[in-house]
Order: C-alpha cells, then structure tokens, then sequence
C-alpha cells in the first residue's frame, strides 16, 4: 500500500476522553461557574496521553500499510509528539528514531527520558534550522533503508490532513459529550488539532492561540484544511490569535499578572507544560471574548505535557 494510503486509524488509546467541569478556573478568568468544561486528552492513555495519540492514530496506519519498520519523527527537545512517536513505534513493534533541534544535553530529563525508555534513538540537529533537521531526517531514512528496514517520516507535529481526522473524531466525542457547546479553544502548534475541530464544528465555534511552532499559522491550516476532502474552509473565517506567542516557541509563557484571581491556587486539579502555562490564560484575559461570559481557554494537564481542549456550553452572550 502505498505511503499516503488512507487505511482505518488503529486503536492505540482510551476512547472517548472525559470532559470535566472546571468550575474555579472558570470564576478565575470571569466565567460563570459551569460555562467552562475541560476535554481531558492528557487521559488518552498510551506513553503518558496527550493530543498527538489522536493523530498518530492515523499516520501510525499509515505506517503500517506502507510496511515500515521505524518511525522517524522530528520536534523540539521536550516534544510532546516525539515521546507519542515512541511510545507509538513501542506498541507497534517498530524502531523509532526522533531527530530533535539542539545539542544533546548532558542528563535526558522530562520527555526525553520518556523518549529513551520507550526505546527511540535520539539524533540531534544542532540549531532550529528546518533545514538541518530536514538533512539529519534525510540522513536517518537513508541509515534505516542501508540496514534493510522501511522508515516512515511522521511531519513534524504529527499534522497532515489525513492525521487530522483524529481531531475530527474529537469534535464528534464534544458534540455528542457537550451537545450545545458554543466554543472550543485549543493552542495551535503544527495546526493538525485545530484543523480537524473546524473540519467538524465549523469555523465560527473554534479559536485557536497560536503558540509561535511555524511561520504562518493561518496559511497552514488553510492548507491542512484544503486537504481534508469537502472540508474546505474560507480563510477568513479562521479564527487564529496571535497575541500569545511571546518570545516564540517552546520557550517559556509569561503567565499574566494576578488578574481575576490568576494563576490558581498550586493545588488546582491539573496543571499545564510549562512551554504552553501563560499562553491560554494570557489569551483568555487579553481577548474581548476572554474573561466575558464567551470566554473560554485552551487547557493542558499532566506534567509530561498533554492537551485538553475547552468548551462553553451554549453560554453565547
Ligand atoms: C498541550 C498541547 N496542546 C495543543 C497543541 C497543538 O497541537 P497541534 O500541533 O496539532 O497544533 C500542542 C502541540 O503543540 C500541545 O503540546
């Protein structure tokens, strides 16, 4: 078959993924109490949960009818979708090789530890230059072809239009878990998330806070979006807020001053990576919908870094 077959997703997780009220965070950021409700995807299960699981669904099918044998997959170091690739390539029976922006650092702490215990190789593309990653994944295909296997290059994020259809299913798990949800805001990273939710709830009813992954967030989604057959979506209506990104990707979010009562009390039921904590906040305090009855925020839980989305229940002002 071949590598852009459209086989079915495989099972990989837990299916659906609770939704849970957050009722204090909600009165944080100016809400009603029951007007924010967190879609709890760090609890998908495999390798610590997180977002990427739904669309690994998709690329690892892929994977498997083309025949590979190793999985090669690229991100920054504390990459979420990189420890979902190996722990992926683990459950499959496949090698995995992560090709990751930087120097080696001395200990493997966080995802990178998770990353090794799962069995993946590390290789290292000194600088973010996408095209030094580009060759260093050029060079791993090549070493997994020359010892007689298959690799399978998963893009970066896990995003393509056919892995997007993991959030698609998402969005069908809300509408029958919340059936007035009025919005769903998620962070845009590589986009394959946000795509698949507008594939299924439409433009108007989903916002996402861009956190700085690629250079032109809407131009991506356009294009994830005109992949997805009979999904196409004007670009003017996509609603993308760039006002999070700060000092850029994977760096660390300023979390806003301690405004409507924010950041909650440590002993608040989830807690978000570090690279993502001031983002969802920082959009829902700054925005004219954020803080008002329509605003809502992304939402990420569990310390290896996983992604939740939020919803408002036909709270529209
Ligand atoms: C916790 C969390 N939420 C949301 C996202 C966005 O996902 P996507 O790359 O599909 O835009 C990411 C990845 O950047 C993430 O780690």
């Amino acid at each position: 078959m071949p590598a852009d077959a459209r086989p079915a997703p495989i099972k990989l997780g837990t299916w659906p993924t609770p939704v849970e009220p957050a009722p204090r965070l909600a009165a944080a950021i100016g809400l009603a109490a029951d007007a924010l409700w967190i879609k709890r995807d760090d609890l998908t299960g495999l390798g610590g949960g997180g977002n990427k699981l739904r669309k690994l669904r998709y690329t690892g099918a892929q994977a498997l009818a083309a025949g590979a044998t190793a999985l090669i997959t690229t991100g920054a170091p504390q990459s979420n979708h990189a420890r979902l690739t190996a722990a992926v390539a683990a459950r499959l029976g496949l090698g995995c090789v992560l090709v990751l922006e930087g120097e080696q650092p001395g200990v493997l702490q966080g995802n990178l530890a998770l990353d090794r215990l799962a069995g993946a190789e590390l290789a290292w593309a000194a600088g973010p230059a996408p095209d030094r990653v580009r060759h260093e994944v050029e060079r791993q295909a090549r070493r997994v072809r020359d010892g007689g296997g298959v690799p399978y290059v998963i893009p970066f994020g896990g995003s393509s239009s056919f892995a997007a259809l993991g959030y698609v299913d998402c969005g069908t798990e809300l509408l029958a878990q919340v059936p007035g949800l009025d919005h769903v805001v998620v962070a845009f990273g590589s986009g394959g998330t946000m795509a698949g939710l507008v594939a299924c709830l439409g433009a108007d009813r989903v916002v996402g806070v861009d956190t700085g992954a690629v250079p032109d967030p809407r131009a991506t989604l356009d294009e994830l979006l005109d992949g997805m057959p009979g999904r196409h979506t004007p670009q003017d209506r996509l609603q993308i807020d760039g006002g999070q990104v700060g000092a850029g990707y994977a760096t660390l979010a300023r979390v806003p001053p301690r405004r409507c009562g924010w950041p909650p009390a440590p002993r608040a039921s989830s807690s978000t990576p570090p690279t993502r904590r001031g983002r969802w906040p920082g959009w829902a305090l700054s925005s004219p919908t954020g803080g008002s009855s329509r605003g809502t925020a992304p939402f990420s839980c569990t310390p290896a870094g996983c992604l939740g989305c939020s919803v408002i229940p036909g709270s529209r002002t």
